[in-house]
């Protein structure tokens, strides 16, 4: 490991050409479900389930950023920031999820991205991030194959709106959540708890992802494609062989599942074969068009966990307790986590470009100084020590070649709702004023090479 910094010498010195930004995603942020022609999404019905959100609360306003955006891209331009990361409402352009495009939908994003180029930043856009159109959640949802194929022609549509303005295209982001969280786990939109079918969603969002890249490649778009995974490679709880073992094996589910048929392998038969009761719905050319080549890899990094072996649990492990301190989320805050992280990627998936397209913090922040400031000295810590993992990874060679931070602003933290604030900017939910919380300007300066 490169120890460049010593306590006392934090070094936070970034190549030149590496890319920062900010993320937000569209029902999180946007508000204004209602407004030129946009359909309904499942986040909007699950939301609108009497407890399935804290406290009942929606993203029918939320920080309003489809009408407050170019507010938003002042703040951002004032950080400094050289791209935003932000995603398509889906049931804005196609508001049933297919057919012909809702015309409205696709200028907003013009004007977006154009207001983007404008002020000097980058789009980077991900095409989805979790609002399926309520209409192909009727029609059976990601276990049904069609939605994949309705995917791609999406996809396809948005490329050929919005290709001339967007720097970097991402397919889905965590897939894993969709699937996991929204047909096992049953915590996110459509709230299903059946593991064959969020082991059929796992698939035909592999598919779709690739039926995307493919689609791409044959319009002969230049900008680069990716997509944003949220793996994991948890740390053993000791150097014993067992407790090895058990974080190997704790990476099938979230991260091989995901990675390998990326990289052109098979699911892995070692975990699949502890559910007799799962079928991955592959037919013959599916593993082909998912291993599409990508140009680069997006990671969400905010914690890693520790397991030890457990024989009485299916799956041969269960996570153990952790002593360092945790944010509002629950998570423990572990920045060489994300130095170990990025090692491993970079060591399984040799050769590509990686991005850290989510890294943050949620805390109890409020205003002080009669509303005008936010102090947020935890969230300056967090991103301190989680840059500083980044510049090692760096300086040991991982291709790492920008970071987004998770959130821009204050937003809709899905089941979560408003509790949970991300945000290097504080938004009053009631007038939707915004405030740069300390941390925007700890940024900042990081941003400028001031190394704070
Ligand atoms: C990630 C999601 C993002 C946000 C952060 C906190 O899993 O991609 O939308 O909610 O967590």
């Amino acid at each position: 490991m490169n120890e460049q910094h010593q306590p006392g010498t934090l070094r936070l010195q970034f190549p030149d050409n590496f890319l920062w930004g900010c993320a937000t995603a569209s029902y999180q942020v946007e508000g204004a479900v209602e407004a030129d022609g946009r359909g309904a999404s499942i986040w909007d019905t699950f939301s609108h389930t009497p407890g399935k959100t804290l406290h009942g609360h929606t993203g029918d306003v939320t920080c309003d950023h489809y009408h407050r955006y170019p507010e938003d891209i002042e703040l951002m331009k004032r950080l400094g920031a050289g791209a935003y990361r932000f995603s398509l409402a889906w049931p804005r352009i196609q508001p049933t999820g297919s057919g012909s495009v809702n015309r409205a939908g696709i200028e907003h994003y013009r004007r977006l991205c154009g207001s983007l180029r404008d002020a000097g930043m980058k789009p980077v856009v991900t095409l989805y991030h979790w609002d399926l159109p309520q209409a192909l959640q009727d029609a059976g949802g990601w276990p049904a194959r069609d939605t994949a194929a309705r995917f791609a022609e999406y996809a396809d549509l948005c490329f050929r709106e919005l290709g001339d303005l967007v720097d970097r295209w991402i397919t889905l982001n965590e897939p894993y959540c969709t699937s996991i969280l929204g047909y096992l786990v049953g915590v996110h939109a459509p709230g299903i708890k059946e593991r064959p079918l969020a082991y059929r969603a796992i698939h035909h969002l592999n598919l779709a992802h690739g039926y995307a890249v493919q689609a791409y490649r044959a319009l002969g778009l230049q900008a680069p494609i990716g997509t944003a995974l949220n793996l994991v490679t948890p740390r053993p709880a000791t150097r014993s062989a067992e407790d090895v073992l058990a974080a190997d094996l704790a990476m099938d589910l979230q991260t091989r599942m995901f990675l390998d048929p990326l990289l052109g392998r098979d699911y892995p038969a070692r975990h699949l074969a502890l559910y007799p009761e799962v079928e991955m719905p592959v037919q013959s050319g599916d593993m082909e068009i998912i291993k599409e080549p990508i140009d680069f890899l997006g990671l969400n990094y905010y914690f890693e966990d520790a397991v030890c072996a457990d024989e009485s649990k299916r799956e041969g492990y269960r996570q153990v307790r952790q002593y360092q301190p945790v944010t509002a989320m629950g998570w423990h805050v572990v920045p060489r986590g994300l130095y170990r992280h990025l090692k491993k990627v970079a060591e399984m998936a040799p050769g590509i470009e990686l991005y850290i397209t989510e890294n943050g913090a949620a805390f109890h922040d409020h205003l002080d100084d009669e509303g005008r400031k936010c102090h947020d000295p935890q969230r300056i810590a967090y991103l301190k020590e989680h840059f500083a993992a980044c510049v090692d990874a760096i300086a040991d060679g991982v291709p790492l070649a920008g970071y987004f931070a998770w959130s821009l602003i204050d937003n809709f933290e899905w089941s979560f709702g408003f509790e949970r604030r991300f945000g290097l900017v504080y938004c009053d939910y009631v007038d939707g004023r915004r405030v740069p919380k300390d941390s925007f300007f700890f940024y900042r300066d990081v941003i400028a090479g001031h190394e704070a």
